[in-house]
């Protein structure tokens, strides 16, 4: 075991970052080569003069970044510079390929460290509860309060009475759909959508009908002809940081459309898991028409994917209709996890944590318009997700597959069309999809040569 003695100021704040930063320039400077055993927490937290629960969490931190390793019984150990550790367990099977077809991204190990929150919520002394009883299936109250606390960032002032904790987004939304419509009923989109709401659509025999989009989003006028003409049940919408689109609809086109919506008695569903993202949200739409709007938002995007936590937002006459769906399927979300992410929220983990994202995304959304600004659209906004349109003589399906012969995986826009609509000229492009900035930077490039050079001839239909 070493005698490590880290270089940490007396007066650095939070002491765990410091100790982290202090771990990851020693090893990156061969002061503590790969293989070398750390002293123990309570060794060095002694030596330290800090909390045991200190060094626990720079070591979770540099654990989560690969920079060492724990192993049960036998201590810390620096890691050596093994291929793919440093893009994380999330990155793609094979190291080859640059995967930007998954919309998320991913999150600073030095925030939020999961084997550190357990270790505060150990020894709380009303753990028990969450395991020992059927809590109610809108959540527990605390959880729900979190939930209100947690959609105020993006605009949104509710009630705690009228959240229900859900297991993410996508089970929110198939809640939501579950408790509005029936098997046939008619449930209206963007012309390009969330796939998630395709296969909840056709989970529940639903029929999806796509609408229009322009430059601001979705067309008021196709709005209320289909509303008119169609009787649908509820329009599902993205307003903010659409997906693939990555469009954000300004206040006066979610007024109108909130005002459809009332004068038709159609039912809102806002899906709001990019939300977080904008530095000045705009009104959601829930809050412009609040007695017919369901709002969906999940900790996915801004928290982490794993921890399975979502708020639904349901009007109050409607709360218990949700909960329902809720009961049928599984009785109630595990309290457990719904703690976890209100324990993040409560302590500003959370916000940390979307300060971070936010940084991240602006760093990598300048990268994308230093090298692909030239085919993007003027105002390409910061997003995880860039929608990239094909110059001509383009085609999709031609561009997903030259993109992939140079070992780039990008989305195609048929999968995101709904029904047989024909689909625009164009791929989304995920930029939090890899772990690291470079690895990005290097799959953009790769598009840019592509778009650059143009289609490879092909002799197909010959
Ligand atoms: C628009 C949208 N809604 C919902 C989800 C799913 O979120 P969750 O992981 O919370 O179920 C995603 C994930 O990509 C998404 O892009």
């Amino acid at each position: 075991m070493t005698m490590w003695n880290p270089l940490v100021a007396s007066d650095a704040e939070p002491k765990y970052q410091a100790l982290f930063a202090a771990l990851q320039r020693d090893v990156e400077a061969g002061v503590l080569p790969p293989g070398t055993r750390l002293p123990t927490q309570r060794d060095l937290a002694q030596r330290l003069g800090v909390a045991i629960g200190t060094v626990g969490r720079a070591y979770a931190a540099a654990e989560q970044r690969g920079i060492v390793s724990g192993e049960v019984g036998r201590g810390t150990f620096v890691r050596g510079p093994e291929p793919g550790v440093e893009e994380g367990a999330m990155e793609e099977d094979d190291p080859e390929v640059i995967d930007l077809s998954k919309s998320r991204l991913v999150r600073d190990p030095r925030v939020g460290s999961v084997a550190s929150l357990l270790q505060t919520i150990a020894h709380r002394p009303d753990l028990d509860r969450l395991m020992d009883f059927y809590q109610p299936a809108t959540g527990m109250a605390r959880h729900r309060e979190m939930g209100a606390r947690w959609v105020r960032r993006a605009g949104l002032t509710v009630p705690a009475d009228r959240v229900i904790i859900t297991s993410g987004a996508q089970h929110g939304a198939a809640t939501v759909l579950a408790s509005l419509a029936k098997p046939g009923d008619l449930v209206l989109t963007e012309h390009v959508t969330y796939t998630g709401v395709k296969a909840i659509a056709s989970l529940l025999h639903l029929q999806l009908r796509g609408l229009p989009l322009d430059g601001q989003g979705l067309i008021p006028e196709a709005f209320e002809a289909a509303c008119r003409d169609l009787a649908p049940r509820a329009l599902y919408c993205m307003p903010t940081l659409h997906n693939p689109t990555a469009g954000t609809m300004p206040l006066g086109r979610r007024q109108a459309l909130a005002d459809i919506a009332a004068r038709y008695d159609v039912a809102l569903i806002e899906d709001d898991v990019y939300g977080f993202l904008p530095d000045q949200p705009l009104p959601p739409l829930t809050a412009l028409a609040p007695a017919n709007s369901y709002y969906i938002t999940s900790t996915s995007k801004s928290m982490a994917p794993g921890l399975r936590v979502g708020y639904v937002i349901a009007p109050e006459s409607r709360v218990d209709r949700v909960a329902g769906v809720i009961r049928a399927s599984t009785w109630l979300i595990a309290p457990l996890l719904a703690e976890l992410a209100s324990e993040w929220i409560e302590h500003g983990e959370a916000d940390a944590m979307v300060a971070w994202k936010r940084e991240e995304t602006s760093a990598r959304h300048a990268a994308a318009l230093r090298i692909l600004g030239r085919w993007l659209p003027d105002a390409t906004p910061r997003s995880f997700h860039l929608w990239l349109p094909l110059p001509e003589p383009w085609r999709t399906e031609e561009f997903v597959t030259q993109a992939r012969a140079r070992q780039v995986v990008v989305s195609p826009s048929e999968e995101f069309v709904v029904g047989r609509e024909s689909a625009p000229h164009a791929v989304r492009v995920c930029l939090g999809a890899t772990a690291s900035r470079a690895r990005l930077e290097e799959g953009l490039e790769r598009l840019a040569e592509l778009l650059e050079s143009g289609p490879a001839p092909s002799l197909s239909g010959y």
